[in-house]
């Protein structure tokens, strides 16, 4: 329950410093939706971020929520969005986990096979299992570091334009006569 937020907090830091205590809710709750859903990939879990998100929208209102919600990057895809923050933290996520303790847990939830197979065009069942992590690893955190440094600048941008905005006067309102 703590193990995987805590190692998206890690990732968290790596990409973009501290989170505030806001984000670090969003990262502990993230996951909630997967409780008592058996499936990680079929349709109860596509739509797992939406329980966390429901809570976070609840405590810290829409803008926490978006950042949980749109954590998946499926789930964001499904729904046109873009995903969040929280979505490349999650993804580097996994090069904090000590590779026999991520093996065994993938072997004990039956999961490795699956994923192995779905990389097989890449690394071949020659490899063992912690070659194969290895090379996700790298393969994901080379995402998470090009994603997440485009949304940063996305973001800056965004505020660049709000700030022009407000400097322009279009965003300023209506003001008062002078007396
Ligand atoms: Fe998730
Ligand atoms: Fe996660």
């Amino acid at each position: 329950m703590f193990w995987h937020p805590f190692t998206v907090y890690r990732a968290w830091t790596r990409l973009y410093g501290s989170p505030t205590v806001r984000e670090g809710i969003c990262i502990l709750l993230h996951d909630w939706g997967y409780w008592g859903s058996s499936e990680m990939d079929g349709a109860n879990g596509m739509r797992h971020p939406e329980v966390g998100a429901a809570l976070v929208g609840v405590l810290l209102g829409d803008a926490h929520r978006e950042l949980v919600l749109l954590h998946s990057r499926r789930y964001a895809r499904e729904h046109g969005r873009a995903p969040s923050k929280l979505c490349w933290a999650d993804k580097l996520s996994i090069v904090y986990e000590p590779n026999w303790f991520y093996i065994m847990r993938a072997r004990a939830s039956g999961e490795l096979d699956e994923y192995r197979r779905q990389a097989l065009n890449w690394i071949g069942p020659d490899r063992s299992d912690r070659e194969w992590l290895l090379w996700v690893k790298r393969r994901f955190a080379k995402t998470a570091l090009m994603e997440s440094r485009a949304l940063l600048a996305a973001l800056s941008q965004e505020k660049g334009k709000m700030h022009k905005c407000y400097g322009s006067g279009v965003f300023s309102g209506p003001r008062e006569k002078p007396r």
